[in-house]
């Protein structure tokens, strides 16, 4: 029997997906090979080991239920950690730092991709660099527009503005470079428009990335694997907003449709399939992740968005579609995950 330790709620704007996901994938382990064990982190960032079911993690009882945890201890406790955070200190690479520390194997990437795939601006330089389509972009630092009290200087946002227009047309995408869940960004169809969306980043980042728009239909694929990573099928989002932002994702009842397979041609489907694949690698991704897709509606050109190391991972989840419409149902795709993890973490210490 492997004791499981599944983490999740955390310090970020999708601590509620978080939970949502967690009770989903206990909900679904297979009890005969795998004892869980939880763990939630209060929005504050403390940890409560908690000792009851999904339906109290959902709800959010177990943080009045649980008693305080050091999370230091975890290898005490359990065999194997399951992070099912999102965002930052989730996603980001930072508690699979505490993970390599304590020497417990885990499920999914190492610090390295988790942190590169967190940040928008050093994961499109990678992308660059293995040849993988990207948009264009530029980058930008809050200090180059406001002073450490946050007032705004108007004349360096002017001056500022002026270079992102040089690189970038409109409309923009203008996004904290480390966030997630689309909080913080702002379409801009306009100058004035840019103004307001780099102050709005600026409450969430020091590093801003401004992306031109792309007229799109938004896919997505998952990846799982370590050395020979597959992908699997291709499925669309149709956000019910003018984007997918934090709204459509979380709040609108339902209205946000997710379609598997996606209606599209089977060569771009391979495409897209074969620079996730890339991509997964160029950043050294491990266990599994989600990898976004723009394809642009006038030219059907495909450019590579984003890699999600801890995707949303509910039964009824993008990532979870993808696999069962590839044939890997989300039972297994769970045990899958944890034999990655198990393989990873015997691969490095056997060197
Ligand atoms: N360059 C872009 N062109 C068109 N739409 C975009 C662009 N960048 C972001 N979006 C829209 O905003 C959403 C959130 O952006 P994304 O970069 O995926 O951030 P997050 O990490 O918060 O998910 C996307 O799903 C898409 O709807
Ligand atoms: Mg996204």
């Amino acid at each position: 029997m492997i004791k499981i330790g599944v983490i999740f709620g955390g310090r970020s704007g999708e601590h509620e997906i978080s939970l949502m996901s967690a009770a989903s994938v206990i909900n679904a382990l297979d009890k005969t090979r795998f004892q869980p064990f939880f763990f939630g982190i209060t929005k504050e960032g403390k940890w409560k080991y908690f000792e009851g079911n999904t339906s109290e993690i959902e709800s959010g009882q177990w943080e009045k239920k649980g008693k305080m945890f050091n999370p230091g201890q975890l290898k005490e406790m359990v065999d194997f950690a399951l992070p099912i955070l999102h965002g930052p200190y989730g996603e980001d690479g930072t508690i699979q730092g505490l993970f390599e520390m304590i020497d417990i194997p885990y499920a999914g990437c190492g610090v390295l991709a988790s942190s590169v795939a967190m940040d928008k601006a050093i994961a499109k330089d990678i992308f660059a660099k293995a040849d993988l389509p990207i948009c264009k972009h530029a980058l930008t630092y809050t200090e180059s527009f406001m002073s450490a009290d946050k007032t705004v200087d108007e004349k360096l946002l002017a001056e500022e503005a002026e270079k992102i227009e040089q690189r970038v047309p409109y409309p923009m995408f203008v996004k904290p470079a480390n966030m997630g869940s689309s909080v913080g960004i702002t379409k801009a169809k306009d100058r004035e428009d840019l103004y307001k969306a780099l102050i709005e980043a600026a409450k969430y980042d020091r590093r801003i990335v401004i992306e031109e728009g792309i007229d799109c239909r938004e896919l997505e694929t998952g990846v799982i694997g370590n050395h020979a990573p597959q992908a699997a099928a291709v499925g669309e989002i149709l956000p019910s907003a003018e984007f997918y932002d934090y709204k459509a994702k979380y709040f609108d009842g339902g209205q946000t449709k997710i379609c598997v397979p996606a209606d599209i041609p089977e060569d771009i489907k391979e495409q897209i399939r074969d620079i996730a694949v890339k991509a997964y690698m160029a950043i050294d991704c491990a266990g599994f992740a989600r990898v976004d897709f723009f394809l642009e509606k006038k030219t059907n050109r495909i450019y590579i968005n984003e890699i999600n190391t801890i995707p949303g991972f509910t039964k009824f989840s993008m990532f979870s579609k993808l696999w069962e419409e590839a044939g890997i149902p989300y039972p297994q795709l769970i045990e899958r995950i944890v034999d990655f993890g198990y393989e990873r973490y015997h691969a490095k210490n056997n060197r």
